[in-house]
């Protein structure tokens, strides 16, 4: 038992938290595995001899459970240390079993502009708290740059655990964990929300568009009361910290915020 639990951990840690079957296949067995006997035949399939059932049946039940979990706790919380305690005590998202810490929104809960990012790294997830690595010691100074502090600002990020390896998030789990995200939002109420990477638009604006034909462009934010945000997209810091060449580009971005938030 104990190995087992030793061999799920290891999974998860390498990144496998999805079960993609039904029914678990025993990989050493490799006569199992190589019997070809047990592959339908496509004829069977077309004559529907050989039923197919979904795989992932129980795995989309247990998300959109978790889904339901989260919307629930997003209603009771009234205000952002409600919120907090309650997403701490959440189980419904696998993340959590192999993060260190529940990385919660940072700054200030007044603030005029929320900035949205896509999930804590090592250093987030060791530390607690949003954009304390790298990233986050650039986007400092990208803020610094049109005059705003960090502190001054609300930080946050679609998932509040760190994906193992830093990998993209998932679908599901962007899903279940997008209420924490809007819930900060309304409890906020921000002048302008900007949004860092392409993960965290395509989360939050609910398209499937990349991060250079979104960037630079106002897109409204409704939430679930009907109040309606402008947001910003631009790269992600970890991207610029790669691609110095996109940086003017960032910066034309970050003149755009300003410009806007003086509008409003
Ligand atoms: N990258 C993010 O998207 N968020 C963080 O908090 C840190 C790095």
């Amino acid at each position: 038992m104990d190995n087992i639990e030793r061999i799920l951990d290891w999974y998860l840690t390498a990144g496998v938290d999805e079960i993609c079957a039904d029914e678990p296949l025993h990989a050493l067995n490799t006569k199992e595995t190589t019997d070809t006997a047990q592959i339908p035949h496509v004829d069977n399939l077309a004559e529907g001899i050989i039923k197919v059932r979904p795989a992932v049946s129980n795995l989309s039940q247990i998300n959109s459970a978790a889904r339901n979990s989260a919307d629930e706790i997003c209603k009771k919380a009234q205000t952002l240390d409600d919120l907090r305690a309650m997403v701490e005590e959440f189980d419904g998202c696998s993340l959590k079993f192999s993060a260190n810490s529940t990385v919660f929104g940072y700054g200030n809960p007044q603030a005029e502009v929320l900035i949205i990012g896509e999930a804590p790294g090592a250093d987030e997830d060791r530390l607690g708290e949003p954009f304390v690595g790298r990233s986050g010691h650039l986007l400092d100074k990208m803020l610094m740059a049109i005059n705003l502090r960090r502190e001054d600002c609300y930080i946050t990020n679609i998932l509040p655990w760190r994906p193992p390896g830093n990998r993209t998030p998932t679908s599901e789990e962007v899903t279940v964990c997008l209420p924490f995200l809007q819930r900060q939002i309304e409890l906020i109420n921000p002048k302008i929300i900007f949004i860092l990477g392409r993960s965290a638009a395509n989360a939050l604006l609910d398209n499937a568009d990349s991060i250079s034909a979104l960037r630079g462009h106002f897109i409204d934010y409704t939430t679930s009361k009907g109040v309606v945000i402008p947001t910003l997209s631009s790269f992600h810091p970890a991207y610029l910290l790669r691609t110095a060449s996109q940086k003017a580009k960032a910066w034309a971005d970050l003149l755009r915020l300003k410009r806007k938030l003086n509008e409003l």
